[in-house]
Parts: C-alpha cells; sequence; structure tokens
C-alpha cells in the first residue's frame, strides 16, 4: 500500500547520529502535522522554516510577498536555511513548499543532513488545499488548480533529490513508522 522509494541513501548514514531532517513537499503535503510528531518521536527539537522566518521578520509570509516580493523571501529563506544547518541540535525542520527548489538549498539539507520528500499525489492535494489554504499561500492564491498543477509537475525533479522519498496521503501513523524505520530508529 505504502510507495516508499530509496533514492539514495549511504551505506553507513543510518549509523551516523543524524542531527537534522529536513521535510520537503508541496503545499499542503503535510510536513508541519508529520514533522511535529516525528520530531517528538525522536527527541528532537521541531523548526517550521517559515515560521523562523515570520519571526525574524516580525511578518506573516503573504506580508511579506506583498511588502518585499517573491525575491526578497526567496533570499531570507536561502540565509534562514543557512543558520538553521549550522545550529548545533537535533532538529526537524519543516521547509517551504519552494525551498529545495532555490539556490543551493537542496544541496545545503543534503549535506547538512537527511532530507525526507513527502510525496502526495494531485487528487490528494485538491482535497487538501481548499479555498482556505490556498488564501493564506501568496505564490498560489490567484491561480487555477491548473496552474498550481504545473508548479507542483516542475518542482518534482527538485524535490526528487530527496535521501527518502515517501508517501504521505494515508496514515501518518505508518507513514512515521517507515520513516523511523528508514533512519534505523526502530
Ligand atoms: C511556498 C510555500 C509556503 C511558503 C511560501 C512559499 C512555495 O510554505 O514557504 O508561501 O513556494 O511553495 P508551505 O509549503 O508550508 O505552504
Amino acid at each position: 500500500m505504502y510507495f516508499v522509494e530509496i533514492k539514495f541513501m549511504k551505506e553507513n548514514l543510518i549509523s551516523l547520529d543524524i542531527q537534522r531532517i529536513y521535510l520537503w513537499g508541496f503545499m499542503g503535503s503535510g510536513k508541519s502535522t508529520l514533522g511535529k510528531e516525528l520530531a517528538s518521536r525522536l527527541g528532537y527539537q521541531f523548526l517550521d522554516l517559515d515560521e523562523v522566518i515570520e519571526d525574524k521578520e516580525e511578518m506573516k509570509i503573504p506580508e511579506i510577498f506583498n511588502k518585499r516580493g517573491e525575491e526578497y523571501f526567496r533570499r531570507l529563506e536561502q540565509s534562514t536555511l543557512q543558520q538553521i544547518a549550522g545550529r548545533n541540535e537535533s532538529l526537524v525542520i519543516s521547509t517551504g513548499g519552494g525551498t529545495p527548489c532555490y539556490f543551493n538549498n537542496a544541496e545545503n539539507m543534503n549535506a547538512s543532513g537527511f532530507s525526507i520528500y513527502l510525496k502526495v499525489s494531485p487528487k490528494a492535494l485538491r482535497k487538501r488545499l481548499k479555498a482556505k489554504e490556498l488564501k493564506s499561500r501568496p505564490l498560489v492564491k490567484d491561480l487555477e488548480w491548473a496552474a498550481i498543477m504545473d508548479l507542483y509537475e516542475k518542482r518534482q525533479s527538485f524535490y526528487e533529490n530527496a535521501h527518502l522519498i515517501i508517501s504521505n496521503e494515508h496514515d501518518i501513523e505508518e507513514t512515521i513508522k517507515v520513516i523511523l524505520e528508514k533512519l534505523g530508529k526502530i
């Protein structure tokens, strides 16, 4: 039932103490929900990259896009990620849907930790991303569904650079169990 594909996993990676786990995936793929639960199971701290950015700027993401534009947001996202990557704590980090698709962010995450792409099909995303969820996401709030799906398709090649690709469409408990197994934690 579960589609679990290991794209890349160095033989010795699971025996290393992985300090940072980065969650990748399109908007609505469940990164924050799963991230909080995974962090608590591992005894790691949970960080939401968007929330760190919002705290830093003292503005919500839509406001940052409105007032400063996407380019500014992407730079901020990159520098915030670099700071997090340098932190000496055990962290589960939920990234933004665009994070692995810009600059050297994907390489940076893959070099400083373990990346997991939470894959969700267009059909499941359509159910999850209702008008309310889209409204809070400046990048897609004014787009038709077809244009959102174009973005989804374009991003696949970036997301596929993750160390582990796993479906996150069904029972979160099962997804977490598979991740913990792959990390050698159970
Ligand atoms: C974005 C996704 C958002 C947020 C920003 C841009 C994107 O995060 O970082 O609105 O480019 O896909 P979520 O994936 O948590 O919604």
